[in-house]
């Protein structure tokens, strides 16, 4: 079984109440009881973190090595600015899967660049709360072609 560590960035624990023409009207709580469905259907082990800071997030990330076979992280704002995320998830080497809510790239042109996306496997961003169900579907399948490529 596939174990994921789930992990949202700041300002994510606001979803529902916070800016709802771009994010949607969807709270953290019901996202991840969707994304609980989703892996109790495809039988794999979900962790869920939030934080609102960047050194709680790099502390989760360290924590996934050994104990987790991927990560799928929205980053929040963190994705524009943080070298330490980026280093935290090139350090631990997990298939990582970055998630946006928003197309960031159809956005303000600071919201452009992202740290995460050169140490992640990819992105997906633009389809709201589904974003966070195609990620999942996304790193799962890449870490079964891993997983069978390990065997042969
Ligand atoms: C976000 C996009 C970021 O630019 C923003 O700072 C967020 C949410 C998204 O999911 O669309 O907090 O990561």
């Amino acid at each position: 079984m596939f174990r994921i560590q789930i992990i949202h960035g700041p300002n994510l624990n606001m979803l529902g109440l916070r800016e709802p023409g771009i994010y949607g009207r969807q709270t953290l709580e019901s996202i991840n009881a969707s994304l609980g469905q989703e892996a109790s259907n495809l039988g794999v082990a979900l962790s869920v973190f939030q934080s609102n800071s960047e050194g709680a997030l790099v502390d989760c990330i360290q924590a996934t090595f050994g104990h987790q076979d991927g990560i799928l992280i929205n980053p929040g704002a963190y994705t524009h600015t943080s070298v330490a995320i980026r280093d935290a998830i090139a350090a631990v080497g997990l298939p990582t899967v970055e998630v946006h809510l928003s197309n960031i790239h159809q956005r303000e042109t600071f919201r452009h660049h992202s740290y995460i996306a050169a140490v992640a496997v990819g992105q997906i961003c633009g389809f709201g709360a589904d974003s966070y169900r195609l990620g999942l579907h996304a790193l799962i399948k890449h870490l079964e072609i891993k997983h069978l490529e390990k065997k042969t």
